[in-house]
């Protein structure tokens, strides 16, 4: 049983269903040129909602989002929280000199369009939510992920990629009981590595570590990235590599773009249920 009510944008009905006897939804169309419509059907007058959805490329799927926002707000929704499983535009936030933290834009587009608050998981960065005018909660999926890989795997040590990654490559050695990650350069003597990343889009970064960890005579390497975006061809390279599994989630619906056929996908649906349930310290 959901607080808010749950209104997917197309595509994402399998996600997160809305509630059955849900009495409003959401019917998006397109004009003949592929211009989006977005109406409602039903009442939302005072209701929290949630539009479960995606601001990633390819595609159209912000401005899908930015309309039902608007279309649920202009029919008196109270309070709309926007979960986007993942958010993309989340790696635009350091300065760029020519250019624009790119997240913060987003979060001035998604607040002018209505939306009160952001529900996502394991965001790329803490400073996606100081850029943001809008709670932006980020849920860890380390728990759930390192439930499934201590049931099927012996790590000795967690791999941080890069340094961006150390802080969620922490939450996932502690989850496992282990020491405090390494990079793959501090590394010597160990069977059996976990690299911990949060996205996974051309695949060099996991390729450049995995060699060099296999430079290091590591036999067994497992992978855990949270974001499968498998944009570019790069992870095939993995599969020559001593790479046993990678482990990914359910944060991105296109999973079956290219990928190595050792992936396996764990299940970030009950996580944002729970919190969607329960609530949290943003999410009222
Ligand atoms: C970088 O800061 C991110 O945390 C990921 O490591 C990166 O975006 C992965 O991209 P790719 O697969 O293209 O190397």
């Amino acid at each position: 049983m959901t607080s808010k009510l749950i209104l997917p944008m197309p595509g994402f009905e399998g996600l997160i269903p809305p509630d059955p006897g849900a009495e409003a939804d959401l019917e998006v169309t397109r004009f003949g040129d592929g211009e989006l419509r977005v109406r409602l059907h039903g009442t939302v007058a005072g209701d929290d909602c949630a539009i479960v959805g995606s601001v990633s490329p390819p595609g159209d799927s912000l401005l899908g989002l930015l309309l039902a926002a608007e279309t649920l707000k202009a029919h008196g929704a109270h309070r709309i929280t926007a979960v986007l499983p993942y958010l993309a535009y989340a790696r635009s936030d350091i300065p760029d000199p020519g250019g624009v933290q790119s997240i913060g834009v987003l979060g001035r587009a998604l607040e002018g369009a209505g939306i009160d608050e952001v529900l996502t998981v394991d965001v790329h960065s803490p400073r996606d939510a100081m850029l943001f005018p809008i709670p932006l909660v980020s849920l860890s999926p380390a728990g759930a992920l390192a439930e499934v890989i201590a049931s099927e795997w012996a790590v000795e040590q967690v791999i941080a990629p890069d340094k961006g990654a150390f802080g969620r490559a922490r939450e996932l050695a502690t989850a496992l009981g282990l020491d405090d990650p390494l990079s793959a350069s501090q590394l010597s003597g160990t069977r059996s590595v976990l690299v911990v990343d949060d996205i996974v889009d051309t695949g060099r970064t996991l390729v450049e570590c995995c060699t060099a960890l296999a430079e290091r005579d590591v036999e067994e390497i497992i992978i855990s990235v949270t974001h499968p975006v498998f944009a570019g061809l790069e992870t095939q390279k993995l599969l020559s590599l001593p790479v046993r599994a990678l482990y990914t989630t359910d944060t991105i619906l296109e999973v079956h773009r290219e990928r190595p056929y050792l992936t396996r996908i764990v299940s970030v649906v009950p996580l944002l249920r729970q919190a969607l349930a329960e609530g949290t310290a943003l999410i009222r």
